[in-house]
């Protein structure tokens, strides 16, 4: 059975373009509920490890630098099937290919500078939670 729970973070171009309010709205009438919340900066260090499975690819660097580069909004999210739907709601990885009214479509610059992170399996979505959350910041 699909989990119930999702990891998203509003990268730091989308904050820094003022779609934190935005974002946040269009996550609540996906009818996602939000059981944590934060602001926050990742350093490089934990920036590189969040997205270490990209470790060896070309983007890595830049990804680690952009993901680094100014406060985030972490979120927990709950729905049935939360991954795969949270998925269908931001849209594909690059804007340009990204469905009309996803949150990337909207809010994203480029591939790089796409908005929006959301966890890409059950195990992920555990393991992301955990890495910005702690028990009493969940709820
Ligand atoms: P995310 O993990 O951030 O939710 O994005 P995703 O699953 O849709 O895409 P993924 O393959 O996991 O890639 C992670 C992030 O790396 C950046 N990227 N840049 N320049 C490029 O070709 C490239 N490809 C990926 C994106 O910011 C992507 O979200
Ligand atoms: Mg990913």
């Amino acid at each position: 059975m699909a989990g119930n729970r999702t990891l998203t973070m509003i990268k730091p171009g989308a904050v820094k373009n003022g779609h934190i309010g935005a974002i946040l709205n269009d996550i609540a009438a996906g009818g996602f509920k939000i059981v944590a919340l934060k602001l926050t900066q990742l350093t490089k260090d934990k920036a590189g490890e969040f997205y270490a499975v990209h470790k060896e690819r070309p983007f890595y660097g830049e990804l680690v630098d952009f993901m680094s580069s100014g406060p985030i909004v972490a979120a927990i999210l709950e729905k049935d099937n939360a991954v795969a739907d949270f998925r269908t709601l931001i849209g594909a990885t690059n804007p340009a290919d990204a469905a009309p009214g996803t949150i990337r479509a909207k809010y994203a610059k480029s591939i790089g500078e796409n908005a929006v992170h959301g966890s890409d399996s059950d195990e992920n979505a555990a393991i992301e939670g955990a890495f910005h959350f702690s028990g009493t910041e969940t709820f």
